[in-house]
């Protein structure tokens, strides 16, 4: 690797402010490579070291790290720190308390829908409460190994119930609260959850949802199923406690089942604030997160205890330089494996203070964001493209009103940024002076993979830069050869982190087929990927059938599924379109039954069959009538070919595959050109 820069500039390269290196702790180019060399020649050492920071009930009982990537030579595994006994709880929550004397720093400053409502919750108090809950479980029946669904909004009781999890050493498993009562249903199962933590009801801007009827809903859609294990619903008040007196809105109608719901406030308050964590070992589990899988059902991916503890505090401290005083904000809920990693876990190990956000960008005005970040005086601001992609929209006065000089560094992860909205972050809300780091990763990696540090790497906007330490990237051509320098291919990784996943829930086989079969000897991520001269990663998008919209990642599968529910249609394809904010959108062909017509109320009925079936993210932009899908002689559909039509791309190639290449033509003639 040469020092990036160094030779002739074809394109722009944003150099580490002096400012910042300072007092960075990884403070220039050739630290980062000297530790980097350290992590990848002697991983054990690296690791041994950072693990001496945290609290360990006992120490490892022989290599710090095992495993097989190769499903030619057996099972596929990764064990880090076997033997270890450790809690991540004590570790993100006791250890700061207790032995760095922190208790009075402020873990969150929970920022409300609205903006009167505020609550800040410090260390020990957020131990305190943690420490109820986890008895309240206990009291429950819930033990170690015991799944727990969480469906929550962003509020604290969402943390508080995670880390109550991680104390009992039970195995959380949080549903996005924007996820439909279908797929919180199926999630349920899927882990054969025994216990539901939600709310009775939450404002997202100006819309009021019933949380707990969706949750019933979903319940009662699963209740004659065999894996059905729920034996109890725990509901946090916070619509009705937190929410003006009074208000006009304030008529929530909360659905109750006295044979399984119980108030979380009413449990809690004979609760006592002491709980022994239950130490566990390095590889039991932490939690299930599920993820869209390119085959239609979701993918439960399995985080353990140690190594995803150890990565997501090293990734935290190092990618966004943290200090002691810094304010950082993370603007993704929790529901996703960012706010896992990035709002719970990585923040709290390092003791930091952190805004928790319940609301959304733009209300009740488009400057929230800007108003927030001044409020708190944010130091660290970690947010996606599509976000920034929505407030550009709003031009630069809305940013402008709002004194943003706090501000240190800036994050962005989910998809690619493109150059254009990576330049009005970095001018606009940075004012020049905050680098933006470009975060690669994946719920399966746990933390980041590829990433500038920020006082260390150069940047060139829409990069996603170098790996992380530990880390190690290989590009592979088609027949599974390792690209050396320049080259363009799929982006594969040939060692584990400690915080990559461990297994797909209940599933080893489809986790081996799913990420390591493709490549013999490597983790296979499903991006393709190229490399410049200067060995920088650029992140080319997904090469499954894998939809990228706002950041998150479906199968066109499941919605093609959602769509054929439908009694008019038989046949559905569903591939992406550009979108100026979302990054993608869906674009939706579909062949109906004998005797059925097209129209508008149908193009709307099934916008809002996806929706229902998925949850809101998932609603289709474009629904096309397709009186015949271009398909290969053996009646595989050729989704190139669709893209190309939902873009409007002419040239479509050799069509000579198709076995009626007619039905090109006529697809084209009635394409949707913009959203209806
Ligand atoms: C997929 C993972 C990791 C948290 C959010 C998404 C895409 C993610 C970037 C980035 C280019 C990115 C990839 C990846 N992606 N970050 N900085 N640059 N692409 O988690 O839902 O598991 O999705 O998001 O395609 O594989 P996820």
């Amino acid at each position: 690797m040469v020092i990036p820069g160094s030779q002739h500039i074809e394109e722009e390269l944003f150099q580490p402010t002096e400012d910042l290196q300072r007092e960075a702790h990884v403070p220039d180019f050739s630290t980062y490579l000297t530790l980097y060399k350290k992590s990848t020649e002697e991983p054990e050492a690296f690791w041994t070291e950072v693990a001496k920071d945290f609290f360990w009930k006992s120490p490892p009982a022989g290599d710090i790290l095992q495993y097989n990537f190769d499903v030619t030579k057996g099972n596929i595994y990764v064990k880090f720190m076997e033997g270890a006994k450790t809690n991540m709880c004590y570790n993100v929550l006791d250890r700061n308390v207790h032995d760095k004397n922190m208790g009075d720093r402020v873990a969150f400053y929970w920022e409300g829908n609205s903006p009167d409502h505020q609550v800040s919750i410090t260390y020990s108090q957020l131990l305190a409460q943690v420490c109820r809950c986890a008895n309240v479980l206990k009291r429950m029946g819930v033990r170690k190994g015991d799944r727990v669904a969480i469906y929550l909004p962003m509020i604290p009781e969402l943390v508080c119930a995670m880390l109550a999890c991680a104390r009992v050493g039970a195995i959380h498993s949080i549903v996005f609260a924007g996820f439909s009562s279908e797929s919180l249903c199926e999630r349920i199962l899927d882990a054969q959850c025994s216990f539901l933590v939600t709310a009775d009801g939450v404002y997202r801007g100006e819309k009021l949802i019933n949380l707990k009827q969706i949750a019933d809903e979903a319940l009662e859609r699963c209740r004659d199923r065999a894996s059905f294990s729920v034996k109890k619903c725990i509901v946090v008040r916070h619509h009705a406690l937190r929410m003006k007196k009074g208000a006009a809105s304030n008529k929530l109608q909360t659905p109750w089942n006295a044979d399984c719901d119980v108030w979380w406030d009413e449990e809690m308050e004979s609760a006592s604030e002491e709980c022994e964590p239950e130490w566990l070992d390095a590889e039991e589990p932490l939690f299930i997160l599920y993820t869209s899988g390119s085959t239609g059902k979701p993918k439960g991916v399995l985080h353990t205890t140690a190594g995803y503890m150890l990565y997501t505090a090293l990734t935290f401290k190092y990618v966004f330089d943290y200090h002691p005083s810094d304010v950082y904000w993370c603007t993704a809920d929790i529901g996703w494996i960012t706010g896992h990693s990035y709002i719970t876990y990585g923040p709290l190990a390092n003791g930091a203070t952190s805004v928790l956000f319940e609301g959304v960008p733009v209300h009740p005005h488009v400057g929230r964001f800007w108003e927030i970040i001044e409020k708190y005086g944010v130091t660290k601001f970690y947010t996606a493209p599509t976000a920034i992609r929505l407030l550009m929209k709003y031009g630069r006065e809305p940013v402008q009103k709002y004194n943003l000089s706090s501000l240190r560094i800036l994050g962005t992860v989910g998809e690619p940024i493109n150059p254009e909205a990576w330049h009005w972050y970095h001018e606009v809300v940075g004012q020049r002076r905050c680098p933006v780091v470009d975060t690669f990763w994946q719920t399966e990696t746990g933390g980041h993979v590829l990433t500038p540090l920020p006082a260390a790497t150069p940047l060139k906007p829409g990069s996603a830069t170098l790996p992380f330490f530990g880390v190690q990237p290989t590009i592979l051509n088609e027949h599974g050869e390792e690209l050396e320098g320049e080259a363009e291919g799929y982006l594969v990784f040939q060692k584990p982190w400690p915080g990559i996943m461990r297994t797909v829930y209940g599933n080893q086989e489809r986790f081996e087929n799913t990420y390591f079969k493709k490549f013999p000897g490597f983790y296979v991520t499903g991006d393709g990927c190229r490399r410049d001269k200067d060995g920088y990663y650029w992140i080319t998008g997904r090469i499954d059938d894998m939809l990228n919209v706002s950041g998150h990642l479906m199968s066109t599968a499941e919605v093609e599924a959602a769509l054929t529910e439908h009694a008019a249609v038989a046949e559905a394809a569903v591939v992406s379109r550009p979108h100026v904010v979302k990054g993608e959108c869906l674009y939706c062909f579909v062949t109906l039954k004998d005797g059925r017509e097209f129209s508008h109320t149908l193009s709307e009925e099934l916008k809002k069959q996806v929706r229902g079936k998925i949850g809101p993210i998932a609603t289709p932009d474009f629904i096309q009538n397709a009186p015949g899908l271009p398909k290969t002689r053996s009646g595989k559909i050729m989704r190139r070919i669709l893209r190309q039509i939902a873009r409007n791309e002419k040239d479509l190639g050799d069509l000579s595959t198709l076995a009626d290449p007619k039905v090109v033509e006529v697809l084209f003639s009635q394409r949707c050109e913009a959203a209806a």
